[in-house]
Protein backbone atom coordinates (compact mmCIF):
# COMPACT_ATOMS: atom_id res chain seq x y z
CA UNK A 1 0.00 0.00 0.00
CA UNK A 2 2.30 2.84 -1.32
CA UNK A 3 0.08 5.53 -1.19
CA UNK A 4 -1.62 4.68 2.25
CA UNK A 5 1.36 6.21 3.84
CA UNK A 6 0.52 9.79 2.25
CA UNK A 7 -3.00 9.81 3.60
CA UNK A 8 -4.18 10.71 7.24
CA UNK A 9 -5.94 8.28 9.06
CA UNK A 10 -9.93 6.48 8.14
CA UNK A 11 -11.89 9.74 9.33
CA UNK A 12 -9.18 12.60 10.49
CA UNK A 13 -7.90 15.76 7.70
CA UNK A 14 -5.18 17.33 6.70
CA UNK A 15 -6.09 21.27 6.82
CA UNK A 16 -3.97 23.32 4.74
CA UNK A 17 -4.13 26.34 2.24
CA UNK A 18 -7.18 27.42 1.07
CA UNK A 19 -9.39 25.86 3.09
CA UNK A 20 -7.63 26.82 6.18
CA UNK A 21 -8.16 30.39 5.95
CA UNK A 22 -12.09 30.01 6.49
CA UNK A 23 -10.81 27.98 9.95
CA UNK A 24 -8.53 31.20 10.97
CA UNK A 25 -11.81 33.13 10.04
CA UNK A 26 -14.11 31.05 12.42
CA UNK A 27 -11.06 31.03 15.10
CA UNK A 28 -10.33 35.15 14.77
CA UNK A 29 -14.21 36.12 15.08
CA UNK A 30 -14.25 33.38 17.73
CA UNK A 31 -11.62 34.54 19.79
CA UNK A 32 -12.44 38.51 19.18
CA UNK A 33 -16.62 37.79 20.37
CA UNK A 34 -15.82 35.66 23.75
CA UNK A 35 -13.92 38.23 24.46
CA UNK A 36 -16.23 40.46 24.28
CA UNK A 37 -18.32 38.76 26.60
CA UNK A 38 -15.40 38.41 29.61
CA UNK A 39 -14.22 34.44 28.36
CA UNK A 40 -10.58 34.12 28.66
CA UNK A 41 -8.41 30.85 26.59
CA UNK A 42 -7.77 27.82 28.28
CA UNK A 43 -6.09 24.83 26.51
CA UNK A 44 -6.26 21.06 28.41
CA UNK A 45 -4.27 18.58 27.31
CA UNK A 46 -6.07 16.08 24.67
CA UNK A 47 -5.17 13.26 26.89
CA UNK A 48 -6.97 12.80 30.23
CA UNK A 49 -7.45 10.02 32.18
CA UNK A 50 -10.28 7.43 31.30
CA UNK A 51 -12.27 7.99 34.41
CA UNK A 52 -12.74 11.51 33.98
CA UNK A 53 -15.21 11.07 30.69
CA UNK A 54 -16.60 7.69 32.16
CA UNK A 55 -18.11 9.84 35.33
CA UNK A 56 -19.19 12.91 33.42
CA UNK A 57 -20.11 11.97 30.39
CA UNK A 58 -22.02 9.48 31.59
CA UNK A 59 -21.36 5.87 31.07
CA UNK A 60 -24.70 4.98 28.55
CA UNK A 61 -23.89 7.65 26.34
CA UNK A 62 -23.25 6.64 22.59
CA UNK A 63 -19.51 8.54 23.43
CA UNK A 64 -18.55 6.33 26.15
CA UNK A 65 -20.25 3.61 24.94
CA UNK A 66 -18.91 2.92 21.44
CA UNK A 67 -16.58 6.17 20.54
CA UNK A 68 -13.91 7.03 22.84
CA UNK A 69 -10.33 6.49 21.83
CA UNK A 70 -9.30 4.69 24.97
CA UNK A 71 -5.75 2.52 25.42
CA UNK A 72 -3.77 1.65 28.32
CA UNK A 73 -0.04 3.56 27.96
CA UNK A 74 3.28 1.82 29.01
CA UNK A 75 2.76 2.92 32.51
CA UNK A 76 -0.36 0.59 32.61
CA UNK A 77 -2.59 3.86 32.86
CA UNK A 78 -6.28 4.23 31.43
CA UNK A 79 -6.16 6.98 29.23
CA UNK A 80 -8.35 8.55 26.68
CA UNK A 81 -8.10 11.03 23.83
CA UNK A 82 -10.38 13.66 24.59
CA UNK A 83 -13.81 13.31 22.77
CA UNK A 84 -15.27 16.59 23.68
CA UNK A 85 -14.12 19.99 25.82
CA UNK A 86 -16.24 20.31 28.99
CA UNK A 87 -14.86 17.62 30.78
CA UNK A 88 -11.50 18.33 30.98
CA UNK A 89 -12.66 22.11 31.25
CA UNK A 90 -14.08 21.42 34.21
CA UNK A 91 -11.25 19.24 35.81
CA UNK A 92 -9.46 22.50 35.58
CA UNK A 93 -11.47 24.67 37.16
CA UNK A 94 -12.52 22.13 39.89
CA UNK A 95 -9.19 22.05 40.88
CA UNK A 96 -9.18 25.99 41.23
CA UNK A 97 -11.27 26.46 44.43
CA UNK A 98 -13.92 28.99 44.51
CA UNK A 99 -12.37 31.11 41.74
CA UNK A 100 -13.14 27.99 39.16
CA UNK A 101 -16.72 28.00 40.28
CA UNK A 102 -17.53 31.10 38.66
CA UNK A 103 -15.02 31.59 35.54
CA UNK A 104 -15.78 32.26 31.87
CA UNK A 105 -13.46 30.26 29.55
CA UNK A 106 -13.10 29.28 26.04
CA UNK A 107 -11.16 26.11 24.27
CA UNK A 108 -10.26 25.19 20.76
CA UNK A 109 -8.82 22.77 19.52
CA UNK A 110 -9.57 18.79 17.98
CA UNK A 111 -11.28 16.19 19.69
CA UNK A 112 -11.32 12.63 19.14
CA UNK A 113 -14.24 9.99 18.31
CA UNK A 114 -14.16 6.80 16.70
CA UNK A 115 -17.41 6.75 15.22
CA UNK A 116 -18.00 5.43 11.74
CA UNK A 117 -16.60 8.01 9.25
CA UNK A 118 -19.65 9.34 6.69
CA UNK A 119 -20.50 12.82 5.92
CA UNK A 120 -19.94 15.03 9.06
CA UNK A 121 -18.56 12.50 11.16
CA UNK A 122 -15.21 12.72 11.60
CA UNK A 123 -12.55 10.89 14.18
CA UNK A 124 -10.81 14.19 14.14
CA UNK A 125 -12.68 16.96 14.42
CA UNK A 126 -12.49 20.41 16.47
CA UNK A 127 -14.50 22.16 18.14
CA UNK A 128 -14.64 26.35 19.45
CA UNK A 129 -16.27 25.95 22.96
CA UNK A 130 -17.25 27.94 25.75
CA UNK A 131 -18.11 26.96 29.43
CA UNK A 132 -19.39 29.82 32.46
CA UNK A 133 -19.33 27.86 35.55
CA UNK A 134 -21.79 29.26 38.31
CA UNK A 135 -25.58 28.09 39.78
CA UNK A 136 -28.59 27.02 37.57
CA UNK A 137 -29.49 31.04 36.05
CA UNK A 138 -31.46 31.17 33.04
CA UNK A 139 -30.17 34.30 32.42
CA UNK A 140 -26.86 32.86 32.04
CA UNK A 141 -28.33 29.98 29.22
CA UNK A 142 -29.65 32.78 27.56
CA UNK A 143 -26.71 34.79 27.30
CA UNK A 144 -24.86 31.85 26.20
CA UNK A 145 -27.35 30.62 23.46
CA UNK A 146 -26.88 34.69 21.89
CA UNK A 147 -23.17 34.06 22.36
CA UNK A 148 -23.28 31.45 20.09
CA UNK A 149 -25.99 33.06 17.94
CA UNK A 150 -23.66 35.66 17.79
CA UNK A 151 -20.32 33.95 16.49
CA UNK A 152 -22.28 32.88 14.16
CA UNK A 153 -23.85 35.57 12.71
CA UNK A 154 -20.32 37.50 12.31
CA UNK A 155 -18.99 34.61 10.38
CA UNK A 156 -21.93 34.94 7.95
CA UNK A 157 -24.05 32.13 8.52
CA UNK A 158 -27.52 32.78 8.07
CA UNK A 159 -29.96 29.89 7.86
CA UNK A 160 -28.56 27.96 11.13
CA UNK A 161 -31.80 27.19 13.63
CA UNK A 162 -31.96 27.60 17.06
CA UNK A 163 -33.68 24.44 19.04
CA UNK A 164 -34.35 24.59 22.96
CA UNK A 165 -35.55 22.42 25.35
CA UNK A 166 -35.16 21.28 28.97
CA UNK A 167 -34.18 18.07 30.43
CA UNK A 168 -35.11 19.43 33.64
CA UNK A 169 -33.65 19.08 37.20
CA UNK A 170 -31.86 16.17 38.80
CA UNK A 171 -35.02 15.70 41.43
CA UNK A 172 -37.14 15.55 38.31
CA UNK A 173 -35.39 12.78 36.37
CA UNK A 174 -37.17 9.91 38.32
CA UNK A 175 -41.12 11.57 37.36
CA UNK A 176 -39.45 12.22 33.37
CA UNK A 177 -37.97 8.02 33.11
CA UNK A 178 -40.77 7.05 34.91
CA UNK A 179 -43.65 9.12 32.69
CA UNK A 180 -41.78 8.19 29.33
CA UNK A 181 -41.48 4.38 30.40
CA UNK A 182 -45.36 4.40 30.88
CA UNK A 183 -45.86 6.28 27.45
CA UNK A 184 -43.60 4.37 25.70
CA UNK A 185 -44.32 0.50 27.08
CA UNK A 186 -47.27 -0.22 24.67
CA UNK A 187 -44.76 0.65 21.64
CA UNK A 188 -41.49 -1.46 23.33
CA UNK A 189 -41.87 -4.04 20.73
CA UNK A 190 -41.78 -1.71 17.44
CA UNK A 191 -39.09 -0.08 18.75
CA UNK A 192 -35.07 -0.35 17.52
CA UNK A 193 -33.38 -3.12 19.08
CA UNK A 194 -31.05 -0.08 20.31
CA UNK A 195 -34.22 1.66 22.21
CA UNK A 196 -35.74 -1.27 24.02
CA UNK A 197 -31.79 -1.39 25.69
CA UNK A 198 -32.28 2.40 25.96
CA UNK A 199 -35.73 2.14 27.64
CA UNK A 200 -33.72 0.41 30.60
CA UNK A 201 -30.49 1.89 30.71
CA UNK A 202 -31.42 5.66 30.02
CA UNK A 203 -34.35 6.41 28.57
CA UNK A 204 -34.03 9.46 27.24
CA UNK A 205 -32.01 8.32 24.81
CA UNK A 206 -34.64 6.98 22.98
CA UNK A 207 -35.72 10.40 22.02
CA UNK A 208 -32.23 11.06 20.12
CA UNK A 209 -32.81 7.79 18.38
CA UNK A 210 -32.33 8.51 14.13
CA UNK A 211 -34.50 5.43 13.39
CA UNK A 212 -37.21 6.68 11.20
CA UNK A 213 -39.74 3.90 13.30
CA UNK A 214 -38.43 5.27 16.59
CA UNK A 215 -38.74 8.82 15.36
CA UNK A 216 -42.36 8.05 14.74
CA UNK A 217 -43.39 6.88 18.40
CA UNK A 218 -41.36 9.37 19.84
CA UNK A 219 -43.35 12.13 18.01
CA UNK A 220 -46.59 10.85 19.66
CA UNK A 221 -45.02 11.15 22.87
CA UNK A 222 -46.26 13.32 25.67
CA UNK A 223 -43.20 16.28 26.49
CA UNK A 224 -40.90 15.72 29.24
CA UNK A 225 -41.72 19.25 30.84
CA UNK A 226 -45.47 17.13 31.34
CA UNK A 227 -43.71 15.64 33.99
CA UNK A 228 -41.52 18.27 35.46
CA UNK A 229 -41.99 20.63 38.08
CA UNK A 230 -43.78 23.78 37.86
CA UNK A 231 -40.03 25.18 38.38
CA UNK A 232 -38.14 23.18 35.48
CA UNK A 233 -41.13 24.56 33.12
CA UNK A 234 -40.65 27.80 34.30
CA UNK A 235 -36.90 28.09 34.18
CA UNK A 236 -36.88 27.21 30.41
CA UNK A 237 -39.87 29.15 29.31
CA UNK A 238 -37.53 31.88 31.26
CA UNK A 239 -34.59 31.27 29.00
CA UNK A 240 -37.29 31.45 25.92
CA UNK A 241 -38.48 35.06 27.02
CA UNK A 242 -34.50 36.50 27.76
CA UNK A 243 -33.58 35.33 24.46
CA UNK A 244 -36.85 37.16 22.61
CA UNK A 245 -35.73 40.11 24.56
CA UNK A 246 -32.44 39.89 23.07
CA UNK A 247 -33.52 39.22 19.82
CA UNK A 248 -32.49 36.10 19.33
CA UNK A 249 -35.15 33.55 17.34
CA UNK A 250 -35.14 30.13 18.96
CA UNK A 251 -37.98 27.61 19.09
CA UNK A 252 -38.54 24.53 21.60
CA UNK A 253 -37.98 20.72 20.62
CA UNK A 254 -39.57 19.19 22.35
CA UNK A 255 -37.74 15.48 21.76
CA UNK A 256 -34.53 17.59 21.80
CA UNK A 257 -32.09 15.52 24.73
CA UNK A 258 -28.35 16.13 23.33
CA UNK A 259 -26.20 13.25 23.73
CA UNK A 260 -23.87 13.42 27.05
CA UNK A 261 -25.23 12.66 30.20
CA UNK A 262 -24.15 16.07 32.47
CA UNK A 263 -26.99 17.84 31.18
CA UNK A 264 -29.70 19.50 33.29
CA UNK A 265 -32.18 22.29 32.65
CA UNK A 266 -31.93 23.94 29.42
CA UNK A 267 -30.14 22.15 26.25
CA UNK A 268 -30.56 23.82 22.74
CA UNK A 269 -28.56 22.50 19.51
CA UNK A 270 -28.34 24.53 16.65
CA UNK A 271 -29.15 23.16 13.14
CA UNK A 272 -28.21 23.47 9.12
CA UNK A 273 -30.40 22.44 6.54
CA UNK A 274 -27.89 22.07 4.13
CA UNK A 275 -25.77 19.57 6.28
CA UNK A 276 -27.96 16.39 5.62
CA UNK A 277 -28.52 14.06 8.56
CA UNK A 278 -25.65 15.25 10.98
CA UNK A 279 -27.45 18.63 11.08
CA UNK A 280 -26.12 19.78 14.43
CA UNK A 281 -23.41 22.25 14.21
CA UNK A 282 -23.33 23.16 17.25
CA UNK A 283 -24.59 21.90 20.93
CA UNK A 284 -24.66 22.97 24.68
CA UNK A 285 -26.55 23.11 27.58
CA UNK A 286 -26.48 23.65 31.36
CA UNK A 287 -24.72 20.64 33.14
CA UNK A 288 -23.65 19.83 36.76
CA UNK A 289 -19.99 17.49 36.86
CA UNK A 290 -19.22 15.52 39.39
CA UNK A 291 -15.70 15.64 39.72
CA UNK A 292 -13.16 14.03 42.55
CA UNK A 293 -15.43 14.91 45.18
CA UNK A 294 -16.65 18.28 43.95
CA UNK A 295 -19.72 19.05 42.16
CA UNK A 296 -18.99 21.93 39.26
CA UNK A 297 -22.41 23.53 37.98
CA UNK A 298 -22.50 25.31 34.86
CA UNK A 299 -23.78 25.85 31.15
CA UNK A 300 -21.37 26.04 27.88
CA UNK A 301 -21.91 25.18 24.15
CA UNK A 302 -19.33 23.74 21.44
CA UNK A 303 -19.24 24.67 17.88
CA UNK A 304 -18.51 21.95 15.40
CA UNK A 305 -15.85 23.92 13.28
CA UNK A 306 -16.16 21.14 10.59
CA UNK A 307 -19.66 21.31 9.90
CA UNK A 308 -19.90 25.20 10.66
CA UNK A 309 -17.59 25.34 7.65
CA UNK A 310 -19.47 23.21 5.45
CA UNK A 311 -22.57 25.20 6.58
CA UNK A 312 -20.87 28.31 5.59
CA UNK A 313 -19.42 26.93 2.04
CA UNK A 314 -23.18 25.99 1.40
CA UNK A 315 -24.39 29.75 2.01
CA UNK A 316 -21.21 30.19 -0.31
CA UNK A 317 -19.11 31.76 1.60
CA UNK A 318 -15.72 31.74 0.52
CA UNK A 319 -12.42 32.06 2.22
CA UNK A 320 -10.59 35.42 1.21
CA UNK A 321 -6.86 34.26 0.46
CA UNK A 322 -4.41 36.23 1.50
CA UNK A 323 -1.79 38.09 -0.97
CA UNK A 324 1.60 39.48 -0.99
CA UNK A 325 2.92 42.71 -0.86
CA UNK A 326 5.80 42.15 -3.23
CA UNK A 327 7.56 40.32 -5.56
CA UNK A 328 11.09 40.29 -5.78
CA UNK A 329 12.08 39.43 -9.63
CA UNK A 330 16.27 38.94 -9.62
CA UNK A 331 17.77 38.55 -12.97
CA UNK A 332 21.01 37.10 -12.20
CA UNK A 333 23.06 35.91 -8.93
CA UNK A 334 24.72 39.27 -7.99
CA UNK A 335 20.45 40.89 -8.78
CA UNK A 336 19.55 37.56 -6.21
CA UNK A 337 22.04 38.59 -3.48
CA UNK A 338 20.88 42.26 -3.38
CA UNK A 339 17.51 41.09 -3.23
CA UNK A 340 17.61 38.69 -0.43
CA UNK A 341 18.55 41.61 1.44
CA UNK A 342 15.66 43.88 0.49
CA UNK A 343 13.73 41.09 1.21
CA UNK A 344 14.96 40.52 4.76
CA UNK A 345 14.45 44.28 4.98
CA UNK A 346 11.00 45.05 3.84
CA UNK A 347 9.76 42.13 6.08
CA UNK A 348 11.15 43.51 9.37
CA UNK A 349 9.46 46.83 8.31
CA UNK A 350 6.27 44.45 8.51
CA UNK A 351 5.97 43.81 4.48
CA UNK A 352 4.90 41.08 2.88
CA UNK A 353 7.56 39.65 -0.09
CA UNK A 354 8.68 36.22 -1.54
CA UNK A 355 11.52 35.87 -4.26
CA UNK A 356 13.01 32.87 -5.72
CA UNK A 357 16.08 31.60 -4.24
CA UNK A 358 17.39 30.39 -7.43
CA UNK A 359 18.36 32.19 -10.54
CA UNK A 360 15.25 31.14 -13.20
CA UNK A 361 13.71 33.36 -15.72
CA UNK A 362 11.76 36.10 -15.75
CA UNK A 363 9.10 34.58 -17.32
CA UNK A 364 8.90 31.53 -14.47
CA UNK A 365 9.35 34.37 -11.90
CA UNK A 366 6.22 36.60 -13.05
CA UNK A 367 4.22 33.55 -12.69
CA UNK A 368 5.34 33.15 -9.41
CA UNK A 369 4.64 36.56 -8.61
CA UNK A 370 1.01 36.27 -10.25
CA UNK A 371 -0.13 33.23 -8.52
CA UNK A 372 0.99 34.43 -4.91
CA UNK A 373 -1.37 37.39 -5.84
CA UNK A 374 1.53 39.84 -5.45
CA UNK A 375 0.36 43.54 -5.90
CA UNK A 376 3.69 44.91 -6.84
CA UNK A 377 6.66 43.38 -8.62
CA UNK A 378 10.22 44.72 -7.87
CA UNK A 379 12.72 43.97 -10.68
CA UNK A 380 16.33 43.87 -10.74
CA UNK A 381 18.62 42.69 -13.30
CA UNK A 382 22.52 44.03 -14.40
CA UNK A 383 21.04 47.37 -16.22
CA UNK A 384 19.11 48.34 -12.63
CA UNK A 385 22.34 47.41 -10.72
CA UNK A 386 24.24 49.39 -13.25
CA UNK A 387 22.34 52.52 -12.57
CA UNK A 388 21.73 51.87 -8.81
CA UNK A 389 17.85 51.55 -9.17
CA UNK A 390 14.66 49.08 -9.02
CA UNK A 391 11.67 48.68 -11.48
CA UNK A 392 8.60 48.42 -9.40
CA UNK A 393 5.60 46.58 -11.72
CA UNK A 394 2.09 47.83 -10.49
CA UNK A 395 0.91 43.68 -11.07
CA UNK A 396 -2.95 44.58 -11.62
CA UNK A 397 -2.10 47.37 -14.52
CA UNK A 398 1.23 46.16 -15.64
CA UNK A 399 2.68 50.49 -15.03
CA UNK A 400 6.29 50.57 -14.70
CA UNK A 401 8.28 53.48 -12.82
CA UNK A 402 11.86 53.35 -11.88
CA UNK A 403 13.17 54.29 -8.54
CA UNK A 404 16.57 55.40 -7.25
CA UNK A 405 18.00 52.28 -4.60
CA UNK A 406 18.17 55.16 -1.87
CA UNK A 407 14.45 55.86 -2.00
CA UNK A 408 13.70 52.16 -2.54
CA UNK A 409 12.40 51.44 0.90
CA UNK A 410 10.60 54.59 1.45
CA UNK A 411 8.76 54.16 -1.99
CA UNK A 412 7.69 50.25 -1.55
CA UNK A 413 6.45 51.59 1.74
CA UNK A 414 4.30 53.99 0.59
CA UNK A 415 2.94 51.83 -1.81
CA UNK A 416 1.81 48.93 -0.06
CA UNK A 417 -0.02 50.87 2.55
P1 LIG B 1 -21.60 17.58 21.13
O1 LIG B 1 -23.01 17.82 20.67
O2 LIG B 1 -21.22 16.17 21.39
O3 LIG B 1 -21.41 18.45 22.44
O4 LIG B 1 -20.60 18.19 20.08
C1 LIG B 1 -20.71 19.55 19.68
C2 LIG B 1 -20.56 19.67 18.18
O5 LIG B 1 -19.36 19.02 17.76
C3 LIG B 1 -21.65 18.99 17.37
O6 LIG B 1 -22.79 19.81 17.25
C4 LIG B 1 -20.97 18.77 16.04
O7 LIG B 1 -21.02 19.95 15.25
C5 LIG B 1 -19.53 18.53 16.44
N1 LIG B 1 -19.25 17.08 16.39
C6 LIG B 1 -19.51 16.15 17.31
N2 LIG B 1 -19.09 14.93 16.89
C7 LIG B 1 -18.55 15.12 15.67
C8 LIG B 1 -17.93 14.26 14.70
N3 LIG B 1 -17.74 12.97 14.93
N4 LIG B 1 -17.49 14.80 13.54
C9 LIG B 1 -17.64 16.12 13.29
N5 LIG B 1 -18.21 16.97 14.16
C10 LIG B 1 -18.66 16.49 15.33
C11 LIG B 1 -20.24 18.50 23.16
O8 LIG B 1 -19.19 18.04 22.80
C12 LIG B 1 -20.39 19.26 24.46
N6 LIG B 1 -19.10 19.20 25.16
C13 LIG B 1 -20.83 20.69 24.21
C14 LIG B 1 -20.96 21.45 25.50
C15 LIG B 1 -20.08 22.32 26.01
N7 LIG B 1 -21.98 21.35 26.33
C16 LIG B 1 -21.74 22.14 27.36
N8 LIG B 1 -20.57 22.71 27.18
Amino acid sequence: MASEILQPLQGMSDISFPEIELWRLLENKARRIFSLYGYREIRTPLLERTPLFLRSLGDTSEVVCKEMYSFEDRGGRDLTLRPEGTAGVIRNLAGLGPAGLNSRVYYIGPMFRCERPQAGRKRQFHQIGVEMTGDPNPRADAECIALQNHLLREVGLKNATIKVNTRGSIEDRKAVSTGLLDALEPNRENLCNDCQRRMEENILRVLDCKNPECQKIVNELPKMTDFMSDESAAYLDEVMKRLEDMGVVAQIDPSLVRGLDYYEHTVWEITHDALGAQDALCGGGRYKLEIGKKSVPGVGFAVGVERTLNALQAEGVEPSLPGMDFWLISLGDAALKTNLKLAQRLRERGLSCQMELETKSMKAQMRKADRARATWAVIRGENELADDIICLRNMKDGTQQEVSCGEALATLERVAE
